[in-house]
C-alpha cells in the first residue's frame, strides 16, 4: 500500500466533520474546530451564550459552521432556524422520509400514549415490523435482531460472524467508519493509524477509481481492487486471527462517496467466503432506498450474510438492527445471550414500520434514482464549467463532488470544499464535506428531495463556484 494512501492518526472528528477554518490541506480537518473560539467569531450574543453553556456541559460534541446553525423546526426537506431562516436540507439522511413526517409523528405519539416496554412481553408491532423488514430482503435473510444504533448493530454482526466462523479477524476499508463501540471503533480505520491497530483488523484500499491505485479507463478494475483483499486475508491468517468477516459500506461515505466497479463485491465476497468469513453489508448509510434501490448491496448483485441497518430506519427515532439467516441467528442463540433494553420497543417498531411503509408507498427509492439522474446531469454541466470539480460520483442520492486544485495532479482542494460548505449555509443550503482529504462535497438529503430542490442546489453551487474562481 503506498504511503500516499496511508492514513495519519487523525481523530474521527477530524475525519468526519467540516471545519470552520480555511486551513491548508495539511492541517487536520477539524483541528481548528477543536480550538475554535466562537467568542471571537460569533456576533450574536444569544447564540454565543448557548454555545458556551453547551461547551461547559456537553462532552465530545462538535458544532458545524462559524455561525452554528440553531435549528428549531423541520418540515419535509426544509429546516428552519431560530430567526426564521429557511434551509434546504442536502445533508441529513436520517430524516429519510422528510423532517417531522406527519404519519411518523402520529405513529410515534399514538403508541407512546398507549404503551412502551421491552420485547419480553408479546406485542404485535415488533413482530409485524420484523416480518415487513425481512420481506424486503433476499430469500434466506429472514431473522431480524434489533438494536438502537448502527454501532450496536455492527457490533452484534461481528459477534455473530465470529461465532459462526470460529475466526476473529475483520477485513475493512481504509478510512472506514462503522461506529463507536470498542470493537467497532477498532474496525473504523479512520480513527487509527495503520500501525496502531489490533491484529484482528486488516484494511484494504477502497475502490477509488478517481485517485486510487487503479483508475477509470483501466481494464478489470473490479478484480484489481478485489485482489487487494488477498493480502489482508493472508495477514489475518498468518497472525492466527483468521477471517471472521468483511464489513463494508456500499456508498463508501467516509472515503468520499465512491462508485465501486460492478463486480467488485462479488469478487471480494468470494474471497472472504473461501477464507471461512462472513460478508456484512453495513447499510447504515446506504439502506432504505438511498441508492435508488432498497438496499445498497442490490446495486452489486450480491447477497450478504448479515445486513446491518440504522440511521434512516426510524427517520430520526433511534432504531437500528441487523437481518441475517436463521442458521446464523440460531448459532448465536446456542452460544450467547442477546438482550437490549430499548430495542424493539413498541414505539420504535411502530415508527420503523411507518417509515418503511412510507418509503414503499411513496416509492422513495425510485424518487432517489430519478432525482439523482437529473442532479448528476446538471452536476456534469457544472463540472464542465468549473475546473475545481474534478469528479462527480455516487450511488443514487448519495453524491460526492470532489474538488481539486489541479485536474492532472488531483491535488485536493479542501479549503474550497470547506468554504463552499460554509457559504452554502449563508445561501440557505445545508451540505457537508467528507472524504480522506475533506475535499468532497457530500449531497445526502432526505429521500423526498425533488428535481426543483436539485435545481436550487445547482443554482447556488454554480454561483459560489463562479465567485471562488473570480
Ligand atoms: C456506515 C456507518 N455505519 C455505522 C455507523 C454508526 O451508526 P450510529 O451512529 O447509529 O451508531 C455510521 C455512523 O455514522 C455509519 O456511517
Amino acid at each position: 500500500m503506498s504511503t500516499e494512501h496511508a492514513i495519519t492518526n487523525r481523530t474521527l472528528i477530524e475525519r468526519l466533520s467540516m471545519s470552520n477554518s480555511q486551513d491548508s490541506n495539511q492541517k487536520p480537518l477539524v483541528a481548528a474546530l477543536a480550538s475554535q473560539n466562537h467568542a471571537e467569531t460569533l456576533k450574536d450574543s444569544e447564540a454565543l451564550e448557548l454555545v458556551q453553556r453547551r461547551h461547559a456541559h456537553l462532552g465530545g460534541s462538535i458544532l458545524f459552521y462559524k455561525e452554528p446553525a440553531h435549528i428549531v423546526k423541520g418540515e419535509g426537506i426544509w429546516l428552519y432556524d431560530n430567526k426564521g431562516n429557511k434551509y434546504l436540507d442536502c445533508y441529513n439522511n436520517v430524516a429519510s422520509v422528510g423532517h417531522c413526517h406527519p404519519r411518523v409523528v402520529e405513529a410515534l405519539s399514538t403508541q407512546a400514549a398507549q404503551l412502551n416496554t421491552h420485547t419480553r412481553y408479546l406485542h404485535e408491532s415488533v413482530v409485524t415490523y420484523c416480518e415487513n423488514l425481512a420481506a424486503t430482503m433476499p430469500d434466506g435473510l429472514d431473522v431480524v435482531m434489533l438494536t438502537c444504533t448502527g454501532s450496536e448493530a455492527n457490533d452484534l454482526a461481528m459477534q455473530l460472524a465470529r461465532m459462526m466462523s470460529g475466526n476473529q479477524g475483520a477485513v475493512v476499508m481504509e478510512n472506514s467508519y462503522h461506529g463507536n463501540t470498542t470493537l467497532i471503533a477498532s474496525l473504523s480505520t479512520c480513527l487509527s493509524a495503520a500501525d496502531n491497530r489490533p491484529d484482528y483488523v486488516a484494511a484494504i484500499e477502497p475502490p477509488n477509481t478517481y485517485r486510487g491505485p487503479f483508475r477509470a479507463g483501466e481494464a478489470n478494475l473490479g478484480q484489481k481492487y478485489a485482489d487487494l483483499a488477498d493480502e489482508a486475508i493472508a495477514v489475518l491468517q498468518a497472525s492466527g486471527q483468521g477471517v471472521a468477516a468483511f464489513m463494508c459500506d456500499a456508498v463508501f461515505d467516509t472515503q468520499g462517496s465512491l462508485e465501486a466497479p460492478k463486480d467488485y463485491f462479488q469478487q471480494v465476497y468470494a474471497k472472504i467466503r473461501a477464507a471461512g468469513g462472513l460478508c456484512i453489508a453495513d447499510e447504515v448509510q446506504a439502506g432504505f432506498g438511498r441508492t435508488g434501490k432498497m438496499w445498497g448491496f442490490e446495486n452489486f448483485d450480491v447477497v450478504p450474510d448479515i445486513v446491518t441497518l440504522g440511521k434512516p430506519m426510524g427517520a430520526g427515532h433511534p432504531i437500528a438492527g441487523l437481518v441475517t439467516s436463521r442458521a446464523i441467528a440460531d448459532r448465536f442463540a446456542e452460544q450467547a445471550f442477546y438482550f437490549n433494553t430499548f430495542s424493539g420497543n413498541p414505539v420504535s417498531t411502530k415508527v420503523g414500520d411507518t417509515v418503511l411503509a412510507i418509503i414503499q408507498q411513496q416509492q422513495l427509492a425510485q424518487n432517489c434514482a430519478d432525482v439523482a439522474l437529473h442532479l448528476r446531469t446538471e452536476l456534469a454541466k457544472l463540472q464542465h464549467k468549473h475546473p475545481l470539480i474534478g469528479d462527480v460520483r455516487g450511488l443514487g442520492m448519495f453524491i460526492g463532488i470532489e474538488l481539486v486544485r489541479d485536474r492532472d495532479s488531483l491535488e485536493p482542494a479542501r479549503e474550497a470544499a470547506l468554504i463552499i460548505a460554509e457559504q452554502m449555509k449563508a445561501e440557505g443550503i445545508l451540505i457537508g464535506a467528507t472524504g480522506r482529504y475533506g475535499n468532497v462535497i457530500k449531497v445526502r438529503p432526505p429521500l423526498v428531495f425533488s428535481k426543483d430542490n436539485a435545481d436550487l442546489l445547482i443554482e447556488k453551487l454554480d454561483k459560489l463556484l463562479s465567485e471562488l474562481a473570480s
